[in-house]
């Protein structure tokens, strides 16, 4: 699984930055969470690394080597998308045995005989809690937790190598949340990709996280551990920031 460095990158949309000067190291199978509040560029800055976007400077790498020009496709990547549609295909049933649908979608194009598809969408739709009375739905036909988790689903059943995830628990309830959480934190460990998480919540950033980077205006304005940030916040924004969820987190620490 790759180590990801970025360099001084930046992407502007006319005149505004949404990215800019951002550089960081992510370590092979890491996970890694961005938190920021709204327009930081968490989105965009996913869509640079899964080459979605092409960055108007800086350098993408992945285990040392440039990924600026190299396609999606060839990246080892996969983005799960916020809101909508979440790149799923409005057309297709969620699962359908012996068909191209949402789930076996990625595995049938890879080649995989019906019989592997079974099983391994079997294995995946248990362990992300997507009930098969779903399977015949079209994705406009679910909550919009059950698409974000068919989503998810559709992003598990072919390993990637690395793994964008943006806002994956924005639409589930509490207690859903806090087992899609674990659930998450269960696979990567099982997966081991190279993960970036991002959140605007900086108490789901701190009890997934290996290491959290804080994001304002583009850029991280400070990268470490959940400890690290939660004892030694590197300036106003950063504690102010922790200071607003300190309730929150003392709750989520103290179980
Ligand atoms: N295609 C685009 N064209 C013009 N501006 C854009 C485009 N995409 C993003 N932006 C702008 O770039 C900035 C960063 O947007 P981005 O979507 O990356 O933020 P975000 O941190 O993901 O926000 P949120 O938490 O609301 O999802 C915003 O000011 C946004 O309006
Ligand atoms: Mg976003």
């Amino acid at each position: 699984m790759p180590r990801i460095t970025l360099k001084g990158l930046e992407k502007r949309f006319g005149n505004t930055v949404a990215v800019q000067d951002l550089s960081c190291e992510i370590e092979d199978r890491e996970l890694f969470v961005v938190v920021g509040p709204t327009a930081c560029g968490k989105t965009t800055l996913l869509r640079l690394i899964a080459g979605l976007l092409r960055p108007d400077r800086g350098e993408i790498l992945f285990d040392g080597e440039r990924m600026n020009e190299v396609p999606p496709p060839q990246r080892g990547v996969r983005m799960v998308f916020q809101g909508q549609d979440y790149a799923l295909f409005p057309h297709l049933a969620i699962y359908r045995e012996r068909s191209w649908s949402n789930l076996s979608f990625p595995l049938r194009l890879r080649g995989g005989t019906w019989e592997a598809i079974r099983d391994r969408v079997g294995k995946v739709t248990q362990r992300m809690g997507i009930k098969r009375e779903l399977f015949p739905r079209k994705p406009g036909q679910l909550s919009e937790g059950q698409k974000q988790r068919v989503a998810l689903g559709k992003a598990m059943v072919l390993p990637p190598k690395v793994l964008l995830l943006d806002e994956p628990l924005a639409h589930l309830d509490p207690p859903a949340r806090a087992r899609a959480r674990e659930e998450l934190r269960r696979l990567h460990e099982e997966l081991g990709a190279t993960t970036i998480h991002v959140t605007h919540d900086l108490a789901e950033a701190f009890l997934l996280a290996d290491r959290v980077a804080v994001m304002l205006e583009g850029h991280f304005v400070q990268t470490g551990t959940p400890k690290d940030i939660r004892n030694h916040p590197k300036n106003a924004f950063v504690a102010d920031f922790v200071r607003s969820y300190e309730d929150s987190l003392r709750r989520a620490f103290s179980n």
